[in-house]
């Protein structure tokens, strides 16, 4: 399955590839689900590749998100989160349930009905609630909760720097990277 084939609208997927584009590709990312609550404690999960460790002490990590992402308005709302890795034998059955936006309307091109519909994307998916709320997915790697110090305009993305809480392994082996994926989310 090809990202680029089967989502041609969704960002990520670029046509014709310039040598900058290119460049910024060869960058690996592994791949992880943020998992996020409402303040009415309605769930979301999303794909994001852009996350990272940024500080040892206190443990803070970063996560760029899209500014009109469900995730982030959850997120600004109760300021926690949870990091769910992937794993590389069978994330990709994960990412493929999570890969459409929540909202119809981000995907360019959709019907005026279409654009109204809200994937529950969590359904179909193993997950328990962590004590802060957040879905944990039961069949990644592992994961980790994070409660959001600030958010930092980063043009059509905010970066979440967040304090991460509690976390943990559910399963050995390593994490799926975007390069196995072969779904491109950079450019
Ligand atoms: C492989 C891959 C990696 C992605 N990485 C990110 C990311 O790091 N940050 C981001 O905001 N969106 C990323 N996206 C896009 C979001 O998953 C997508 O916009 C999602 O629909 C947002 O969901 P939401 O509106 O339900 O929160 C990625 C998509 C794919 C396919």
């Amino acid at each position: 399955m090809s990202f680029r084939t089967e989502f041609p609208n969704v960002p990520g997927a670029p046509k014709e590839l310039e040598p900058v584009q290119q460049a910024m590709l060869a960058m690996s990312y592994g791949v992880h689900v943020i998992g996020s609550r409402d303040a009415d404690g309605s769930l979301n999960a999303m794909i994001a590749d852009w996350v990272m460790q940024v500080s040892f002490e206190p443990r803070l990590v970063t996560a760029s998100i899209e500014n009109d992402a469900r995730t982030l308005r959850y997120i600004r709302a109760t300021n926690v989160f949870s990091v769910n890795m992937l794993h590389e034998k069978d994330g990709i059955d994960i990412a493929r349930k999570v890969v459409m936006p929540s909202e119809g309307r981000k995907v360019k091109g959709r019907s005026h009905e279409h654009a109204q519909v809200v994937h529950h994307k969590l359904e179909g998916l193993r997950y328990e609630l962590h004590e802060s709320g957040v879905p944990i997915l039961l069949d990644a790697l592992g994961w980790y909760t994070c409660e959001a110090e600030s958010f930092i305009p980063a043009g059509d993305h905010t970066l979440v720097i967040a304090k991460v809480t509690d976390g943990g392994m559910l399963r050995s082996g390593e994490m799926l990277i975007e390069r196995d994926l072969g779904w491109e989310y950079a450019g």
